[in-house]
């Protein structure tokens, strides 16, 4: 399966940095060529990243969008606005939008229901809290996340979804899970979605690992059949340390 990495920019570069690291980026595309490669700029950075980016194989997402197709909703981005500059890509659910801006499964159902509508790809982030591990409940947690997202769900739909497990913990701290429990957990998403929207929609899930990756263990992430790529903050803001992230994961998957 191919892999797709992802690098969410979150709340930096501005659209003057954004099309600078893309300009430096593809210069070293040929290093990760194989690798689906996606940035996610702040949407004020999006029409600059989308110029840079014209010509590259490199594609475009979104971190956030309303469920809502217009209308009144001061502040908020909707999905034909992110597609007028290319975007194929929205993560939704992210555990800051869920754990800073208080999302709760219902608002990202409703999202993950128009992004499918709008045609475009959700990377439905799911992930465990601290506690919630001490406790043994990753699996119950991941499931319910999964469950409240895409239960019911039409199954020709859910084709082509990506999912990133990332541990709450994990974000940000320089403390990555261990392959072996982001493999566990990239399984246990794969089962419920095909138990949840069909056989097909399970086996054609690519399944994100996100948590502090960066170039010296992506490879430990990919080399494992279950995770089909990452879902990278940190590592992803400087085109250098993003390139050779890209280009360690492109060799795993070679061998
Ligand atoms: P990190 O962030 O790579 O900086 O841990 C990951 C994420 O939030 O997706």
């Amino acid at each position: 399966m191919k892999l797709i990495i992802a690098a969410n920019w979150k709340m930096h570069k501005t659209a003057a940095e954004a099309a600078s690291f893309c300009n430096q980026l593809i210069l070293q595309e040929k290093k990760f060529t194989g690798v689906e490669v996606l940035v996610c700029p702040p949407f004020t950075a999006l029409a600059a990243t989308a110029a840079a980016l014209e010509g590259s194989a490199v594609k475009l997402g979104a971190q956030n969008m309303s469920w809502e197709e217009k209308g009144a909703y001061t502040g908020e981005i909707a999905p034909r606005m992110l597609k007028e500059f290319g975007v194929s890509h929205v993560i939704l659910g992210h555990s800051e939008r869920r754990h800073i801006f208080g999302e709760d499964d219902t608002v990202i159902r409703k999202k993950l229901e128009r992004a499918l509508q709008e045609g475009l790809t959700p990377i439905l982030c799911i992930g465990e809290t601290e506690a919630e591990r001490s406790a043994g409940k990753t699996e119950s947690v991941l499931e319910r996340q999964l469950r409240a997202a895409l239960e019911g769900l039409a199954p020709e739909s859910a084709g082509g979804l990506v999912v990133a497990y990332e541990p709450v913990w994990a974000i940000g701290t320089g403390q990555a899970a261990s392959p072996d429990d982001a493999a566990a957990a990239a399984a246990l998403a794969r089962a419920v979605v095909g138990k949840l929207c069909g056989p097909e929609a399970g086996s054609t899930l690519r399944v994100q690992y996100g948590g502090s990756v960066n170039a010296d263990n992506i490879g430990s992430f990919v080399s494992l059949d279950p995770v089909n790529g990452a879902l990278v903050g940190g590592a992803g803001l400087e085109p250098d340390s993003f390139a050779a992230l890209l280009a360690a994961a492109a060799e795993t998957a070679e061998r």
